[in-house]
């Protein structure tokens, strides 16, 4: 490649960053006894994470700029300046209960690759710049990978500014309240490419024995909300026959999902409901409602669409079973992006030439990379997790030499995309 060979990140640097943002809202997880990280879009612990990070950016002699979602971005100048940048990065916001790696890999990945770059005074025709995206998890306003979405032009920047948290909380408050109301446009200069460093998050890496993916895409994700309306009274005195038990019909509700997942019916479908809660919540009283969340995964449009309509017919069916009402409300909802496979196939050459053996790999988590897709051609490094990869857990854990490895990847990869003439 370059005069200089295949560049090695430096790993302990890397590490080294990864433990010390961690300890930005950290907190003791219960259930596995380990540290967690909660870090959700826009808090406070997000903002003081933001802050570290940009000063690292800076320290890499990066120069950082925020654009009206709250998306930031370090750069660094190329050769040609005025030539579209080559783009890596990811997000730092984290789940309710969170690891160390995900979507920070990628980011503190990229600030090392310019640190690899600078320690061999390597300049590359192309800019370089890192980036990380507001709110990838979707977990505080409820629509994932926001803050790529706005800048890919798949969101408007009023409607993401409208979302409100739990509380009421608005996008725009918190994003002005924490100071990263910044004042670029959020649809961004197109880059020339952009890869994602990432944890898989999930056991196929580890079964084939490899650090690294070349990812080919990313499924389809479907959220709803569903509110389920029934009637209060008295858990003692009302008769089986007589209830309209909120509560019941959401039982009803994650088993059929259960059910669709396991048939076969709907391909590879994925369910789950990972938040409920109940009215009036008495120990006493048969439950009247019930919010919940409904996340659909598929590899396949189709597949995807009929598992909606599915569900849909199941949920009006709960009037006449459970006389409960039900009403859906979607939330997000993203097709199947498929990645670039020229830098895919880049990718493969560049880990050929590493010697690092890598699978490749379609995405079951969604990633700002399925929406920077649409503006420039894309594609993602995953990284090996241990204990089968499991994530959005404190038990995530991927070792320093496979996110060395990861980020080596990163690294020359994104070298050569640099070092590519316009044309
Ligand atoms: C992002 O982590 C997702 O929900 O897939
Ligand atoms: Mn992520
Ligand atoms: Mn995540």
């Amino acid at each position: 490649m370059s005069e200089i060979g295949l560049l090695r990140v430096n790993r302990d640097r890397l590490r080294t960053d990864l433990v010390r943002l961690a300890e930005i809202g950290a907190y003791d997880d219960a259930p596995t006894g380990l540290r967690g990280v909660r870090r959700l879009a826009l808090t406070d612990e997000d903002a003081q994470a933001r802050r570290q990070v940009i000063e690292w950016m800076r320290e890499a002699g990066l120069v950082v700029r925020i654009d009206r979602i709250g998306n930031v971005y370090g750069r660094r100048a190329g050769i040609d300046d005025s030539m579209p940048c080559v783009l890596m990065g990811s997000h730092i916001d984290t789940v309710t209960s969170g690891g160390a790696f995900d979507g920070t890999l990628g980011v503190l990945g990229g600030i090392e690759v310019v640190r690899t770059f600078n320690d061999h005074n390597l300049r590359t025709l192309r800019p370089v710049e890192v980036g990380f995206f507001t709110e990838e998890e979707g977990v505080r306003f409820g629509v994932d990978m926001l803050g790529s979405s706005v800048t890919a032009g798949r969101l408007t920047l009023e409607f993401a500014h409208k979302l409100t948290d739990d509380s009421g909380a608005s996008v725009s408050d918190e994003l002005v309240r924490t100071g990263f109301d910044g004042p670029e446009p959020e649809r961004r200069p197109i880059p020339h490419a952009y890869i994602e460093c990432h944890i898989e998050q999930g056991p196929i890496l580890a079964a084939a024995g490899v650090d690294v993916g070349i990812v080919t895409g990313v499924q389809s994700i479907s959220w709803q909300r569903l509110e389920l309306h029934g009637e209060a009274s008295h858990a003692g005195a009302t008769p089986i026959e007589h209830r309209k038990d909120a509560g019941v019909a959401a039982a009803a509700v994650i088993l059929e999902i259960r059910r669709m997942c396991e048939s076969g019916e709907f391909g590879g479908l994925r369910g789950t409901v990972g938040k409920l809660s109940m009215e009036p919540g008495s120990t006493n009283v048969v439950p009247s409602g019930v919010r919940m969340t409904i996340d659909l995964r598929n590899p396949d449009d189709d597949a995807m669409t009929a598992a909606e309509a599915h569900l849909a017919e199941f949920v009006s069916g709960l009037a006449a079973q459970h006389g409960v009402a039900g009403i859906l409300e979607r939330m997000a909802k993203t097709l199947v992006r498929e990645f670039d496979p020229g830098v895919q196939a880049l990718l493969a050459a560049t880990a050929d030439d590493l010697g690092l053996p890598y699978v490749v790999t379609m995405s079951g988590a969604g990633h700002d990379a399925q929406e920077i897709a649409a503006i420039c051609p894309t594609a993602m490094v995953f990284v090996a997790g241990e204990y089968g990869g499991i994530s959005h857990t404190p038990r995530e854990y991927s070792n320093p030499a496979a996110c060395g490895n990861g980020a080596d990847l990163l690294a020359n990869a994104i070298y050569r995309l640099a070092s590519q003439p316009a044309g």
